[in-house]
Formats: structure tokens, sequence, C-alpha cells
């Protein structure tokens, strides 16, 4: 299988903090990674050297082969959740939608059954001409998550996509990145929710003060740490720093 997201010795400091230091780490089709560490670990940063919102101080990026900055189309393969996703107050669920899938080029005759299909499947249709503003923050989360996915893409990019969604929404996000990965994508998913990612990832990479603490299977992890879950493994090889 290919690898889909490579990235490959990247550095990146704010001024004089050094948030990633070395890090490399590859997903391949059909798999799902976790991206773990704690608070300040570094993760949003690698999240947005991956999407192009910071550029890294050093190292490569690549996307479906190629590296991120040769070429603007890796984009639309992307689907990304940001951690603090800015949503317009004042447009109402749908239009918000309709206007993403305007932004990533689906098709209009498309757009409007696919804004309806991720409604559906969010269980947002009810609220469908409610403003943003109006909505609770879980509900905003499932609109931003509803957004990542408009255009169908290929490689799933989620910082902290469970964040304040209830147990049925938290499923639905994981039957949408299911759905992607078993038709050939991948999907980076940054999470502090430890059980999560011990069921739902195939590999995860937990990081620390911007370095590589351990990245593998699961499984492999708890025996390195000689833990019985994954939040074990994630306290003893933190606390070992
Ligand atoms: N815009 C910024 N300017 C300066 N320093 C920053 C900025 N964003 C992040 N940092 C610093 O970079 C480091 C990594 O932060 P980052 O947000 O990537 O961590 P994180 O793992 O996503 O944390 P969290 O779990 O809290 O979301 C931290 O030391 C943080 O203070
Ligand atoms: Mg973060």
């Amino acid at each position: 299988m290919e690898d889909l997201l490579q990235i490959k010795g990247l550095w990146k400091s704010y001024g004089g903090t050094l948030a990633v230091a070395d890090l490399s780490l590859s997903i391949k089709a059909g798999k799902i990674h976790g991206l773990l560490g704690p608070n300040g670990a570094g993760k949003t940063t690698v999240v947005k050297c991956i999407v192009g919102l910071l550029k890294p101080d050093k190292g490569e990026i690549l996307v479906n082969g190629v590296e991120i900055t040769s070429s603007e189309s890796y984009k639309s393969l992307i689907g990304y959740l940001p951690e603090d996703p800015a949503l317009p107050e004042y447009l109402t669920v749908e239009e918000f939608l309709g206007y993403l899938a305007r932004l990533r080029s689906v098709k209009p005759q498309e757009a409007k059954l696919r804004v309806g299909e991720l409604m559906e499947i969010f269980s947002l249709t009810r609220l469908k001409h409610e403003f943003i503003g109006s909505l609770s923050k879980g509900l905003r989360q499932r609109v931003a998550v509803a957004s990542a996915f408009i255009h169908k893409p290929k490689i799933l990019i989620l910082d902290e996509p469970f964040l304040g969604l209830d147990p049925e929404g938290q499923l639905k996000v994981k039957s949408m990145v299911k759905d992607i990965v078993k038709h050939g994508g991948a999907a980076l998913i940054s999470t502090h929710m430890l059980d999560t990612a011990e069921r739902f990832c195939d590999t995860v990479t937990i990081i620390y003060m911007g370095r590589e603490i351990v990245s593998g299977d699961v499984e492999s992890i708890k025996q390195v740490a000689d833990a019985n879950s994954l939040e074990e493994a994630f306290i003893k090889l933190i606390n070992r720093r």
C-alpha cells in the first residue's frame, strides 16, 4: 500500500519556542493514525504544517507522494478540521455547508445532495435553517466536522474531532472516517481520548515537547511500556521523560 501522507524530519519553532523537533511519520492508504501527546506537545503545529497554514523550518511533507510546497492541488485531497474551527455565525447550517461545497469545487448538482446527506448523517437536518451563531458548542462542532467531509476527501487531517461531541456525534465521526479509509483513504487524528484512540487507530505516534516518544501499532506500544492500556502506556512513557 502506498503512503498517502509522509512527514520527514519536520522542525518548527515559534520565535524561541521549539514546537516540533525532527518528527517523521507516514500513513498508508487504508490506515487511521493517531497523533497523541499532552497539552502543548506540538500536535496542532504538526497539523497546521500539513495543511499549509504554517511553514516548516525544516523537513518535508508529502501528500499522495507530492511535496506540498511544489503544488497547491494537494489541498483538494485533504479534509481538514481545525482545533478551533472559525464558523460564520450569520450563516445558516445549510448556507454554510453549501458555501463550502462551492469553495471546494463540488459540482452544483452534487452539492445540494452532499449537503443534505451530511446534514442527515450528523443529525443537523432539523437545524438547517438555524444560524450557526445560535447553535450549542457541540452542534457547531458537528457542523465543522461535516464541513471537513464536504468534498469527499481522500486524506483526513482532524485536530481533536471528538471534542464536545456527544456519544452519537462521536460515533458518526468514527463511521465517516472508517468509510473514507475503507475506500483507500487515510486519516491523521489528534486526540486526547486515549480509549477511543486505542480502539479506533491502527497506529499512533505519541509526542512530547515536539519529539516522538514512540510510534507504532497500539499493541506494540503497550508492550514497550509494559502497560495494559494505551492510556497507561501514555502516562508511563510521558512520565519517564
Ligand atoms: N501561535 C503560537 N505562537 C507561539 N507559540 C505557540 C503558538 N502556537 C503554539 N505555540 C507553542 O508551541 C508548542 C506546541 O503547541 P501546539 O498547539 O502545537 O500543541 P498541542 O499538542 O496541539 O497542544 P493541545 O493538546 O493543548 O492542543 C507549545 O509550547 C505552544 O505554547
Ligand atoms: Mg492542539
